[in-house]
């Protein structure tokens, strides 16, 4: 069953959202070589909770760590360990949040020191996809038309569109109906309506789309060993379109300025009294 959610629990999904990407913006700050993915997954788990959050991906089906965190041919699930961040490496952080019993999901890759031109492209054209599938979340459209439009946006680029992994409705629970595949026809599937709620995920393969799971039951890499990026949002559809509740004030796309939660537009246009907003 796919549940729409009133403005009220917009609201909240949305206070859940902001601990998400103050998190995932304070990790994409102090990420540097030399690190480890454990380190990373410690001031995670910190930060949700001093900011009133409940980590969500602990103790999700056996998950024992508040972010995942994939390196260069991993695709998703990486576990947090003692693994060094090397100059050069590719760095995908996926993190939740429970707030008040609402869920927020979000993902970046981000580079680690100085990452290839081709690493960079990859990167750009997976956050690209998401972005223009979050465009395609207007009430009217159907739920197919979103991942018609990232896979066209990443195949036109010459890469891989996981099909095995996928987004999905979010709110109460991490994963609601209905599943958001990254790729297929348009036109198909439920009609979105203003309410709807979706993670859009997008996982971009520098080669080949297909993937397989390490014997850890957890990391998901790509087969051909080749390199894979993440980005993930969680969006509402409102009255004024798509909005996104896990929107960051680091590394965003600059389309993001027109799917800003409205609150925040009227708090951004509101009289400051001398005292400038930043974003
Ligand atoms: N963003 C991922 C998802 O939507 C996070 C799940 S990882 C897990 O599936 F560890 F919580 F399983
Ligand atoms: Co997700």
């Amino acid at each position: 069953m796919i549940t729409i959610k009133s403005a009220r629990e917009i609201e909240t999904m949305r206070r859940s959202g902001k601990i998400t990407s103050k998190t995932l913006g304070m990790l994409m700050r102090v990420a540097r070589p030399g690190m480890t993915t454990l380190e990373l997954d410690r001031l995670a788990e910190e930060s949700i909770r001093s900011l009133g959050g409940i980590p969500t991906f602990v103790g999700y089906q056996g998950y024992p760590s508040t972010i995942c965190a994939s390196v260069n041919d991993e695709v998703v699930h990486g576990m947090p360990g003692p693994r060094v961040l090397r100059d050069g490496d590719l760095l995908s952080i996926d993190i939740g949040t429970t707030l008040d019993g609402y869920v927020s999901d979000s993902a970046v890759t981000i580079p680690i020191g100085n990452v290839s031109a081709a690493a960079s492209r990859l990167m750009r054209v997976t956050q690209e996809s998401l972005m223009l599938g979050i465009a395609r979340m207007q009430a009217g459209n159907r739920l197919s038309d979103i991942g018609h439009t990232v896979q066209k946006h990443a195949e036109s680029h010459g890469y891989g569109v996981v099909r095995e992994l996928v987004g999905h409705g979010i709110g109460t629970k991490m994963h609601e109906e209905p599943q958001v595949p990254n790729y297929g026809p348009p036109g198909q599937g439920p009609s979105l309506r203003i309410g709807l709620v979706l993670a859009i995920e997008p996982m971009i393969t520098e080669g080949g789309y297909q993937v397989r799971t390490l014997r850890d039951g957890w990391t998901v890499v790509t087969a051909d060993g080749k390199l894979a990026a993440h980005f993930e949002h969680t969006i509402a559809i409102t009255e004024d379109g798509p909005r996104i509740l896990t929107l960051r004030d680091i590394g965003e796309h600059e389309d993001v300025e027109r799917y800003r939660p409205k609150e925040e537009i009227a708090a951004l246009n509101a009289p400051t009294g001398g005292v400038t907003l930043t974003r």
